[in-house]
Order: C-alpha cells, then sequence, then structure tokens
C-alpha cells in the first residue's frame, strides 16, 4: 500500500474542505472538491481558495491527474475549471450527474444546447469503479441519498473522501430533502462506509463545528460507529429516516443552492454570457 498524503483546505465561509492526495512530492495528485470563492451580494466570484490548492500543488511539484468532484454541491461553486486552466487534469463526478442535471436544466429553464449527457465533465464514474491517481489505487463508490449522483472516492483502500453522506460524529449527516435526495437511500449508502474496516480514514467534505470546538476534516469508521449521533451502530432505517425527514422539514435551503447548483451542474462553468457580454444566474420564483 502506497503512503498517502492527504492535505486539507478549508473555506470557513461554506465550512467546506477541499483536499489534495497524493504519494508525495513530484508524484502525481488529485483535487477534491474544490471552492470558487463567490459573493452574493456583489454577484462577483474570486479565487482566493482556489489558490491555495494551486500554490501548495506547486510547491510540492505534483502534476494534477483528477479534479474530482463528490457531487454537484448546493453551497459553493466548484472552481475545478480554473484549476484545470492553471494545473490540467480531468473533471469528474459519478455519471448519475446525467439526473441532476435533468431535474435542474427544467427548473431553470436552460439554454437548449445544455446538454444532459454529464458532457461538461472530462469523465463520468460508472458506480463502484476503479481508477489510479499515478500509482494510487482508487475506486468511485456510487452513494446517494444527500442527492442521486453522490460519490464516495476510496483512496489507496484506506481513506474515503465521503462527500455529503456523514459528518463528523456530534454533526451527524447530510440532508436529504434536495431534489432525488432520499434518506432510505443515505441510510443504505453509510451502511455500506461504515463496513468498512474500524481504522479506515473518513475525509469529510463539510464541518459545521457546535461552538468550542474547532473545525476536523477526519475521522474513522470506529468513531462514526460508536458516537455518530445519527447513524451509530443500532440505528434503524426507521428510525433514520424518521429523524432525517423531521429535521430536513424545518432547515433552510442553503443561501447558495440556486446559483451553486447552475454553476456546479455545468462541471462548474459559469453560464455561457448574453449578447452584452454579461453571464447571469437566475433565480426561479416560488418553485423550489
Ligand atoms: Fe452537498
Amino acid at each position: 500500500m502506497t503512503t498517502l498524503r492527504c492535505q486539507p483546505f478549508f473555506d470557513p465561509t461554506t465550512n467546506t474542505y477541499s483536499y489534495v492526495v497524493d504519494a508525495g512530492p513530484n508524484t502525481v495528485c488529485a483535487v477534491i472538491d474544490s471552492v470558487l470563492d463567490f459573493d452574493p451580494k456583489s454577484g462577483r466570484t474570486h479565487t482566493d481558495s482556489a489558490d491555495a490548492v494551486i500554490a501548495y500543488v506547486r510547491e510540492h511539484q505534483l502534476k494534477t491527474e483528477w479534479l474530482l468532484e463528490t457531487h454537484a454541491h448546493a453551497d459553493h461553486f466548484s472552481a475545478a475549471p480554473y484549476l484545470k486552466r492553471e494545473l490540467g487534469g480531468k473533471i469528474a463526478i459519478g455519471e448519475a450527474i446525467q439526473t441532476v442535471q435533468g431535474v435542474f436544466k427544467k427548473l431553470f429553464n436552460l439554454e437548449p444546447g445544455f446538454a444532459l449527457d454529464g458532457s461538461q465533465f472530462d469523465y463520468l464514474f460508472k458506480a463502484d469503479e476503479h481508477f489510479t491517481i499515478g500509482e494510487i489505487n482508487a475506486q468511485a463508490w456510487h452513494v446517494p441519498g444527500h442527492t442521486p449522483a453522490d460519490m464516495a472516492y476510496v483512496v489507496n483502500g484506506n481513506t474515503v473522501f465521503v462527500g455529503d453522506t456523514l459528518f463528523l460524529p456530534d454533526v451527524g449527516s447530510a440532508r436529504c430533502d434536495f431534489p432525488g435526495g432520499n434518506a432510505k437511500t443515505l441510510y443504505a449508502s453509510v451502511q455500506r462506509l461504515l463496513a468498512l474496516p474500524g481504522d479506515t480514514q473518513l475525509m469529510m467534505c463539510h464541518d459545521y463545528p457546535p461552538a468550542g470546538r474547532p473545525a476536523q476534516p477526519n475521522t474513522t469508521v470506529a468513531e462514526q460507529r460508536a458516537h455518530n449521533i445519527h447513524l451509530h451502530d443500532g440505528i434503524s432505517e426507521t428510525e433514520f429516516v424518521a429523524m432525517r425527514t423531521k429535521r430536513d422539514a424545518t432547515l433552510d435551503m442553503p443561501t447558495l443552492i440556486l446559483p451553486a447548483i447552475q454553476v456546479n451542474i455545468r462541471a462548474g462553468n459559469l453560464p455561457p454570457a448574453e449578447d452584452n457580454g454579461v453571464q447571469y444566474l437566475k433565480i426561479p420564483l416560488n418553485s423550489i
């Protein structure tokens, strides 16, 4: 087994963890769930978060092979196209993104040419497909529930980028009330993750720490099975679904869901410019 190096980058504005994973200096890397900063008040994007990733990759002389997305995020824009321009690499997501594109093309009444085949991405993983990051073995698990297209990337057999499935034990699990989300499906996806060996490292896509606890990117399967407030050992599917459904009914939509989805189903690209050269995002009224 390769010695894996995994560098987290935390964006405190959206509570998102991005990662660079590699086998050491001068090797090949994957960037997972990058963030393009966006200020909804001014409509301006900026690249501070992504530039920190780029600086790390360059400092360690890494060759970027993959720009991986765990899903079409609803709380931040992906910086994958910017990273691709700066570093290279293939932008990849699970093939079920096609389902998500279908739902949101309709909601946003996107341009007729907006393709529903995932071709905005460079690569679509089939469920459980094996791939490599340089010399590192990896597998793309399809772990739906939060959305229909969530993936978890199992890297080197001992480290899993879980996306929005589980959060740290004191936070629990991802919501399941977005279009196509399903609490029963998430329960099954999590059971699969938690059947991995107890010392498997689980790398979070987010942390929302309670007051007094610093944000933390990782935990283990054993910790989750013992202490996850929503999904520790012994919680049945029925109990989980009842808890999740009740809780989701109380949650506001994420601030950036409408802007972020429009960008992320385009693999992080902004919409095409209109005839005045300006790019726009839409806000559907009274529709979700
Ligand atoms: Fe998400």
